[in-house]
């Protein structure tokens, strides 16, 4: 091979490891690599399903055994999420017993949750009263990443 040929092999294999590079980089932005991360994707697809079922009445009506057990499964991930602190513990700062803040809140989400499935299960419950305490459930999603949630970028 003469220089220029070698010349044209190295640009090429540069560009294509900047590529990789390039795609790396975006896959490492789009999907959640910590355990906790993992955990919480499923929890959003369930928040979003949970949010439909509330919507109205007629939806409600329809869709209350699957609230039921989202809610339920909602109590298992909180409990699931809890023993993943770490980094998340140690990185806020201003925060008095950061580790009990934690719990607090993992505990509230769970017990939140698990109201909501027992009223759920109930026929007395209107759908105002499950979508007013599905929203005590969301709530405490809200509590905890304002806290403890601090985007990657800020590091
Ligand atoms: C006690 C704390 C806590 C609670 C409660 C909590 N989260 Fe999170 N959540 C986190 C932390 C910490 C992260 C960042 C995880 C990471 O990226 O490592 C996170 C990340 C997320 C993400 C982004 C996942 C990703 O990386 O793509 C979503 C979506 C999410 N949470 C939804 C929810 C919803 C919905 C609820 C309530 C139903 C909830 N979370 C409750 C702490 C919590």
């Amino acid at each position: 091979m003469n220089r220029k040929w070698i010349g044209l092999a190295a640009t090429s294999l540069l560009v294509a490891a900047c590529g990789l590079v390039a795609a790396q980089d975006k896959k490492e932005h789009d999907e959640p690599e910590t355990p906790l991360g993992k955990i919480m994707e499923k929890v959003q697809k369930l928040n979003g399903d949970m949010t439909r079922y509330v919507r109205n009445a007629a939806q409600y009506k329809k869709s209350q055994k699957d609230l039921e057990k989202a809610a339920l499964e909602f109590a298992k991930l909180a409990k699931e999420s809890k023993k993943f602190t770490d980094p998340y513990v140690k990185n806020v700062k201003d925060v008095k017993e950061p580790q009990k803040k934690w719990d607090d809140i993992m505990d509230a989400w769970e017990k939140t949750s698990k109201d909501l499935a027992a009223a759920v299960a109930k026929d007395s419950t209107t759908q105002k009263e499950a979508k007013e305490l599905f929203q005590k459930v969301k709530n405490t999603c809200a509590d905890c990443h304002t806290v403890f949630r601090v985007e990657k970028e800020a590091f």
